[in-house]
């Protein structure tokens, strides 16, 4: 399928990911349904979905026209058939447990168009494993978006051996028509993001375990000696220590045991509640939501 035949998107699940990426495709021009096993869920996203458009609209980055050309092209739907009847796209994004992901795939398979790429927005989970649960391999794929999908820029395409090249390159430009950015990764634990962000986030823990310099300070270094906008320990409370564990647990499981081995101090603050913004501790205070260095209290 080329990119001029993909007309219509199903996203199922209208968690945080879903809502977002349904908002992104219908303000690209895309048919969207937003389909949710909870109906509640559904309707959540879609308030949710008007909310992010108005706030828009006050900013001045959307026109009133654009949101409400977005509204009208998306539908919230509360059968999964009638959701995905004329897919010619579906993009699940339910949480994230193979087994019910893998139960989704053979699901869609059976109630999407035969043209229809199925993909999945799965941070971590094997997506050669979900493509298996299909007669259709060769048009399954991952297409790992970011939160907030609105402002988040980058788009990873996962792609096994079996993905036809032919549908990632539709991919490719269906991202680019959302104004996003494109990037084609290997179907490898950790893709490209995780394996980089979380290596970077494991050596700083251990940096701070060491001693080598207090937490704001290792942050300073990689802000402002190499432009990242945010230093790995802010961004590790942001994202939640509990959460960066289990990523690092996974990529030690399944890529290497040494390189990825969770620090110590890691285990043991997740383990005192310390997860971050979340629980308004992590390597800093948060105050109102805005990090605060333990040393400057
Ligand atoms: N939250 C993030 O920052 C983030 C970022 C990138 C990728 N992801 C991935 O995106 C996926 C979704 O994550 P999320 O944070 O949006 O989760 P979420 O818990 O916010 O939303 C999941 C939604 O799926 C619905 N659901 C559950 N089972 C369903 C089913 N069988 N059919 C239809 N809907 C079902 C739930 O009711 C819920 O509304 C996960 O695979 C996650 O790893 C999350």
């Amino acid at each position: 399928m080329s990119i001029e035949e993909l007309n219509v998107v199903a996203v199922v699940g209208a968690g945080t990911m879903g809502r977002g990426i349904a908002q992104a495709f219908a303000q690209g021009g895309y048919a969207t349904t937003l389909y949710d096993v909870d109906p509640d869920a559904a309707h959540r996203g879609l308030e949710a979905i008007e909310e992010t458009l108005e706030k828009g609209v006050a900013r001045g980055k959307v026109s009133a026209e654009a949101r409400d050309a977005t509204l009208e092209r998306l539908r919230v739907e509360s059968d999964l058939g009638e959701a995905v009847i004329d897919a010619d796209l579906a993009i699940e994004a339910i949480p994230e447990v193979l087994d019910a992901k893998r139960e989704m795939f053979a699901e869609l398979d059976s109630r999407c168009p035969e043209r229809a790429i199925l993909v999945s927005n799965t941070s971590s989970l094997p997506i050669a494993t979900l493509a298996a649960e299909t007669a259709r391999p060769a048009r399954v794929a991952g297409l790992h978006f970011f939160n907030p999908v609105h402002a988040m820029k980058l788009v990873e395409i996962v792609a096994p051996e079996a993905t036809g090249h032919d549908v990632v390159d539709t991919l490719r430009a269906a991202v680019e028509s959302l104004g996003k950015r494109p990037i084609v990764v290997r179907d490898v634990p950790g893709f490209a993001t995780s394996r980089l962000g979380v290596s970077l986030g494991l050596e700083a823990i251990r940096m701070v375990e060491e001693e080598v310099a207090s937490p704001a300070d290792i942050d300073t270094a990689m802000e402002l000696g190499y432009n990242h906008p945010m230093g790995p320990l802010k961004l590790t409370d942001l994202v939640g220590l509990d959460v960066r564990l289990s990523i690092a647990e996974h990529l030690a499981r399944e890529l290497d045991e040494r390189r990825f081995a969770p620090p110590a101090l890691l285990r043991e603050m997740v383990a005192a509640g310390k997860l971050g913004r979340k629980t308004g501790e992590g390597f800093y205070l948060w105050r109102d939501g805005k990090p605060v260095p333990r040393e400057a209290t």
